[in-house]
């Protein structure tokens, strides 16, 4: 996938936590984590993935700019707080706020997820971040 931004353009690669894997997280200039909040935590997969590529990425990715959207019930603060950490110690900048869709998903968190993602491309393709 193409994004198209500010005249120019970033190739968006969207992956399944439990497809992703090591060279995919070397591959990429930043990143967009995704995830629902279960039983106060990051999901399984999103766990699961970062137990495979944390230590091989580590010192290998730092620097880059990453973005959070999580989906929850109720505030999303436990699987932010489950994330932010690791991110934070593999060194990657968090350029935008984490996005947490609270409750049933409306039009307006819709808009909100196409900006963080927006952003973020638009910050890489500009050299911004
Ligand atoms: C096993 C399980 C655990 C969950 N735990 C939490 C939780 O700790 N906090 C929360 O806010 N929502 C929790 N939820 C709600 C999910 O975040 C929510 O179902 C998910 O965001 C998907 O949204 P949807 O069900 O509207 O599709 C849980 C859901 C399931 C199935």
């Amino acid at each position: 996938m193409i994004a198209e931004t500010l005249g120019s353009s970033v190739v968006v690669q969207v992956t399944e936590a439990l497809e992703a894997g090591v060279d995919d997280v070397m591959a990429a200039d930043g990143y967009l984590l995704a995830t629902p909040e279960n039983f106060g935590y990051m999901s399984g997969a999103l766990k699961e993935f970062f137990d495979r590529t944390y230590y091989p990425c580590l010192e290998h990715t730092r620097g880059r700019p990453y973005g959070l959207m999580v989906k929850a019930g109720g505030d999303g603060s436990g699987a932010v707080a489950a994330v932010v950490p690791l991110a934070t110690g593999l060194e990657w900048r968090s350029v935008l706020e984490p996005l947490v869709i609270s409750g049933d998903v409306t039009a307006e968190h819709l808009v909100a997820a196409r900006e963080l993602g927006g952003s973020l491309a638009a910050g890489l393709a500009g050299d911004l971040w």
